[in-house]
């Protein structure tokens, strides 16, 4: 029993209090939240309501200016610099809303790059799957300036699934994408969680996105002001109207 809470909270992160500024401005307002372990939580809000902030406190990519942000029942408040990036690199699956591709590198080698950081060897057989599923099966030895947005986009979603985190987070990744790969992304995301059990945590502007998980959390000012389960995209449009 014991063993199975430990499991339990292993695999999720949860946020007490926490604030962020930035000068004299509150980017995040006290959010206290755990997401849950399997789960696929969409977190949508107006820009500047502070969502991009909240992905980086809670993935252990920025430190809060106050509160708890645990990963796998660790505060990470309490890591050195060394620590949290090393917990990073092992739980952690992260898809910036800029990218952050290695220009002078391939595409399989920005994907393998978390893996070869963390001195990890590639599962070939997941490597190929999910080059294949984010649809660059014929662009492995493409550099990013050779490579169209959307699918820049799609490597930096294969670079944080293929060290199979425990959590993955992604601001806006289909944000770049035209509706039909958008469609096809989505899918595959929706399709890891439920065959993997993976936790995904992903920032959208579009409620056909949003659609996908099984809640989304509504930000307005730096604060968690609602959540919808199991959302139709026509009510998480309106209630986005309404923010
Ligand atoms: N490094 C920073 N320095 C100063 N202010 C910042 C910094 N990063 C974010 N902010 C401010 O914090 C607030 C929240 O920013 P954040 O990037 O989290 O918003 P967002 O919801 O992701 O917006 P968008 O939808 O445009 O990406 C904004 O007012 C922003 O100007
Ligand atoms: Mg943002």
């Amino acid at each position: 029993m014991t063993t199975m809470l430990a499991e339990t909270s292993a695999q999720t992160v949860s946020m007490e209090a926490v604030t962020k500024t930035y000068g004299d401005v509150r980017a995040l307002d006290g959010i206290t939240w755990t997401f849950p372990r399997g789960g696929f939580t969409a977190v949508m809000g107006p820009s500047g309501s502070g969502k991009s902030t909240f992905l980086h406190c809670a993935s252990g990519l920025d430190r809060p200016s106050s509160g708890t942000v645990r990963i796998g029942g660790v505060d990470i408040g309490r890591l050195s610099e060394a620590k949290r990036t090393r917990l990073r690199r092992e739980r952690i699956g992260f898809v910036f809303q800029s990218f952050n591709l290695v220009p002078s590198m391939d595409v399989e080698q920005n994907i393998l790059l978390p893996l070869q950081l963390g001195g990890m060897k590639p599962d070939r057989a997941w490597l190929d799957e999910v080059v294949r599923r984010v649809g660059l099966a014929d662009r492995v030895r493409h550099r990013p300036a050779e490579l169209s947005g959307g699918q820049q986009q799609r490597v930096a979603l294969a670079r944080a699934l293929v060290t199979r985190p425990d959590v993955v987070f992604a601001d806006e990744p289909t944000g770049a994408l035209d509706p039909r790969t958008a469609r096809e992304v989505m899918a595959l995301l929706r399709e890891v969680v439920d065959m993997t059990g993976q936790t995904l945590v992903l920032v959208t502007h579009d409620p056909a996105a949003a659609a996908w998980a099984d809640s989304v959390l509504f930000l307005s000012r730096g604060r968690i002001v609602d959540e919808l389960a199991a959302p139709s995209p026509a009510a998480i449009a309106n209630r986005w109207e309404s923010l």
